[in-house]
C-alpha cells in the first residue's frame, strides 16, 4: 500500500461512507445483484483494516437504509443473510484488531436472526479500544431526526427541560449518533451525487467526496485517494482563509464541538 503523500497528522477523526453500485458492479458482468453485494464484502475489509491501520478512531458504514426495504423480498433476504455471516465470520477479527462495533438504524425491523448475531457482535466487542465501526442498518436521517424531537419533546413535557434550553449540543445528544462525532469526511461510491437519508444532522462541514467506483472496486488504493483529496481541502467553517492562515486555535464547530484543523 502506498501511503506516500498522505500527511498521517491530518487524517479524518471520522470517515463515513455509503458504500453503492453492487448492483451495477454485476449487471456489468452479467452477475446477479446479490454477487454485487457478496463482492462488497471484501471493499468492507479493505477501508477497515486501513482506517485501523492509519489509527482513524470512527469509522460509518451505511449498510442499508429504511428506504432498502422496499427492493424485491428475494434481494432483502439475500442482504440479510449476507449481513448475518459477515457479522459472524468476521467477529474473530474484530476482536484480534480491537474493533468496536456500534449499530444505528430501525433494529426492530431486521429478521430475529440478524439482530440476534448483530446484538450479540456489538455485545462482544463493547470493550474493544481500536477503533470504532458504526454500521447504519436500516438507517434513515429523517427517522433520526425524527426520533430526536420526540425524545426532546418527552422531556420538556415532563419538565425535564425549558423549551429556552434546547440547543445544538442537546440535539446531537438525542440523535443515534449521540456518541460519536460528526463525520470529517463523507465518501460515496458509484458516482451519484445524493445524500439518500444517511447522515443529515451530522454532517453541517463534512467535507463530501463521490467517486464513480464502484463499492466492489472501492480497496485501499482508492481509500488513500479519498483521504489525500480529504487533506487538500480547506475546511474554514464559515471563516475566511485569512483567520485560518492566522491559526485561530479557538475555532469550534457548529454544535460548540472542538476543530480539528
Ligand atoms: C449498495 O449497492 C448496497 C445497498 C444499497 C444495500 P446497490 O445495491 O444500491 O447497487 P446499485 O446502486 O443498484 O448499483
Ligand atoms: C444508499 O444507496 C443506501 C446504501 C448504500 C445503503 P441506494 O442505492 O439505496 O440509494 P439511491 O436509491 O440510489 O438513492
Ligand atoms: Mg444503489
Amino acid at each position: 500500500m502506498d501511503l506516500r503523500g498522505l500527511d498521517m497528522r491530518r487524517l479524518p477523526n471520522h470517515v463515513a461512507i455509503i458504500m453503492d453500485g453492487n448492483g451495477r458492479w454485476a449487471r456489468l458482468r452479467g452477475k446477479s445483484r446479490i454477487e454485487g453485494h457478496r463482492r462488497g464484502r471484501a471493499s468492507v475489509r479493505a477501508v477497515v483494516e486501513l482506517s485501523r491501520k492509519l489509527g482513524i478512531p470512527y469509522l460509518s458504514l451505511y449498510a442499508f437504509s429504511t428506504e432498502n426495504w422496499l427492493r424485491p423480498k428475494d434481494e432483502v433476504n439475500a442482504l440479510m443473510g449476507l449481513l448475518r455471516h459477515y457479522l459472524a465470520a468476521e467477529q474473530p477479527k474484530m476482536m484480534r484488531h480491537g474493533i468496536r462495533l456500534l449499530a444505528i438504524g430501525e433494529k426492530s425491523r431486521l429478521p430475529a436472526p440478524v439482530l440476534q448475531t448483530l446484538n450479540q457482535a456489538v455485545r462482544a466487542t463493547r470493550k474493544n479500544k481500536g477503533m470504532t465501526v458504526v454500521l447504519a442498518l436500516s438507517y434513515s436521517g429523517r427517522h433520526d431526526i425524527v426520533r430526536m424531537v420526540q425524545g426532546i419533546a418527552r422531556k420538556v413535557k415532563e419538565g425535564r427541560c425549558a423549551v429556552k434550553d434546547i440547543n445544538e449540543r442537546m440535539v446531537s445528544g438525542h440523535m443515534e449518533t449521540c456518541s460519536i462525532p460528526d463525520p470529517d469526511l463523507l465518501i460515496r461510491t458509484s458516482g451519484e451525487m445524493r445524500i439518500s437519508n444517511f447522515f443529515l444532522w451530522q454532517i453541517p462541514y463534512t467535507e463530501l467526496y463521490v467517486t464513480p467506483t464502484l463499492w466492489p472496486d472501492f480497496r485501499e488504493g482508492e481509500y488513500v485517494q479519498a483521504l489525500k483529496e480529504y487533506q487538500r481541502r480547506r475546511r474554514r467553517f464559515g471563516r475566511t482563509d485569512e483567520q485560518i492562515d492566522r491559526g485561530l486555535s479557538s475555532l469550534v464547530q457548529p454544535g460548540g464541538l472542538e476543530n480539528r484543523i
